[in-house]
């Protein structure tokens, strides 16, 4: 087991005491990252003490100590997950073979790329949420925005580390360049597109991150399986992380469900704005926008670079070793989801070239799965509505679809009538303000919840829903 060096500037696993070059080139980098901190995360409450969780070791149960912390002075820190001195690589034409420690020259780009895309999306999601904390519903949901935060800002942490450690020179400015976009920004914008749309209210916080931080756990896992070792070790601890962002997406969105419900029951009726909670046809349409720019996260259908990042074995499927076939797809097929004659069908493709859209598609399955607890809530109160998820091919901007205009249930129209629609199925600005209004101001004091959320069945750490988690300055 490694131990993690608290007592450093920097707290980390990877021995950074030792070299000092890398440590010297991290400790400069240090001062951008809390500038960047300042000018771009958590607005108004740098001097709140926060009961946030901080690892001291990577083992199963010591990750994760709960404590009051500023959260400027929160350690962000370097972590790997501990190392298999016996791992092979489980994939792509180097199957078999010893993982890599260090950087093969011919897959350096490729490598960087996908290193600095994860990257990317870890500072451009605190400045999507920076706001939040002003209309926040209550002190425990506050406390878990910023749990979220600052686990995001280590996420950059971690593949900056990876740039300057084993990419040299444009590696240290790829990790200058991540301080330097901003998420939303018209010159200087995030990489990936749905981490440049707005999170404006606590609706789409709940979404993006039963969806966004979704699509992460699935990335992640694919990065799990890499065969460059550090890149792989990197991700599995990330994953510990991911989950608590995912609890509070699927947790947050039954809670408003849960309170929209009751009151649907109380008064007999689905017309409840008059009752400010979130009426459940405005909660399918944020659910409709949110999946849909997830969804593109996934790149296209068939990728000739996704292809050669699986046969060179930068990044695999999830759940690699779950598969049963030769792990290097040669000769294989998979039925891809595809609009011909017509008609949406599966027809099989090459599965190489797949590998993004099997990607997507486990998601998929696994967002059904929260969909249906979603759905659970309202079976519990007798309430014959149904949330679903749209149509694959509704509202796309990547990939093979983004031509089409599709309903949520998959019927293909002309873009005229889409236009005109559209307002059936993705937030309006009046539906947008209506959620907005709801949320005039934050809610802090410990125990009390808005009216348009139910509170959690438990609090965090053990502790109880109405626990001071985080202390006003
Ligand atoms: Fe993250
Ligand atoms: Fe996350």
């Amino acid at each position: 087991m490694s131990t993690v060096n608290l007592s450093e500037r920097i707290p980390n696993n990877v021995d950074l005491t030792s070299d000092r070059r890398l440590r010297r080139a991290l400790e400069q980098w240090q001062p951008a990252f809390l500038d960047w901190w300042r000018e771009m995360g958590p607005v108004d409450r740098a001097a709140s003490e926060v009961y946030l969780r901080t690892a001291t070791s990577v083992d199963r149960e010591g990750w994760a100590n709960f404590a009051y912390t500023r959260m400027p002075d929160y350690r962000w820190g370097i972590f790997l997950a501990d190392a298999d001195p016996e791992r092979k690589i489980a994939f792509g034409d180097h199957r078999g073979e010893a993982v890599w420690q260090r950087v093969p020259g011919d897959y350096r780009a490729a490598l960087r790329r996908l290193i600095v895309i994860q990257g990317d999306t870890e500072p451009a999601s605190v400045e999507q949420q920076r706001h939040l904390g002003r209309t926040c519903p209550s002190n425990y949901d506050l406390r878990n925005l910023f749990q979220i935060n600052v686990e995001e800002g280590r996420h950059l942490w971690a593949m900056v580390y990876l740039l300057h450690a084993h990419f040299g020179r444009d590696g240290r400015e790829e990790a200058q360049a991540l301080l330097q976009r901003r998420s939303g920004d018209a010159d200087h914008p995030r990489i990936l597109g749905a981490f440049n749309e707005r999170t404006p209210d606590w609706l789409a916080l709940f979404m993006f991150t039963f969806l966004t931080d979704r699509d992460g756990k699935f990335q992640l896992h694919s990065l799990a399986e890499s065969a460059f070792d550090p890149l792989a070790r990197t991700c599995r601890f990330m994953l510990t992380e991911e989950a608590h962002h995912m609890f509070v997406g699927i947790t947050g969105l039954a809670r408003v469900v849960q309170r929209t419900g009751e009151i649907m029951r109380e008064h007999d009726t689905e017309d409840v704005r008059s009752f400010g909670v979130i009426d459940l046809p405005t909660f399918q349409k944020y659910l409709n926008f949110h999946y849909s720019v997830t969804l593109d996260l996934f790149g296209s259908e068939l990728s000739t670079n996704a292809a050669a990042s699986y046969t060179s074995g930068l990044k695999g499927r999830f759940d690699e070793s779950g598969f049963e076939d030769d792990h290097r797809l040669h000769h294989d097929s998979w039925p891809g989801l595809r609009f011909e004659e017509g008609a949406f069908r599966r027809v099989p493709v090459p599965a190489l070239n797949a590998i993004n859209e099997r990607l997507r598609d486990a998601f998929i399955a696994d967002v059904e799965t929260g969909v249906g607890r979603l759905n659970r809530v309202l079976r519990g109160l007798d309430l014959d509505f149904e949330i679903a998820l749209p149509h694959v091919a509704f509202n796309r901007r990547v990939g093979l679809f983004r031509e089409l205009h599709v309903t949520p249930q998959g019927a293909v129209l002309d873009a005229d009538a889409w236009r005109r629609r559209r307002h059936e199925w993705l937030p309006s600005e009046s539906d947008r303000a209506y959620v907005g209004s709801l949320m005039p101001e934050a809610l802090t004091e410990p125990g009390k919840f808005a009216n348009w959320i139910a509170p959690p069945s438990r609090g965090i750490d053990g502790r109880p829903v109405d626990f001071e988690y985080v202390r006003l300055d």
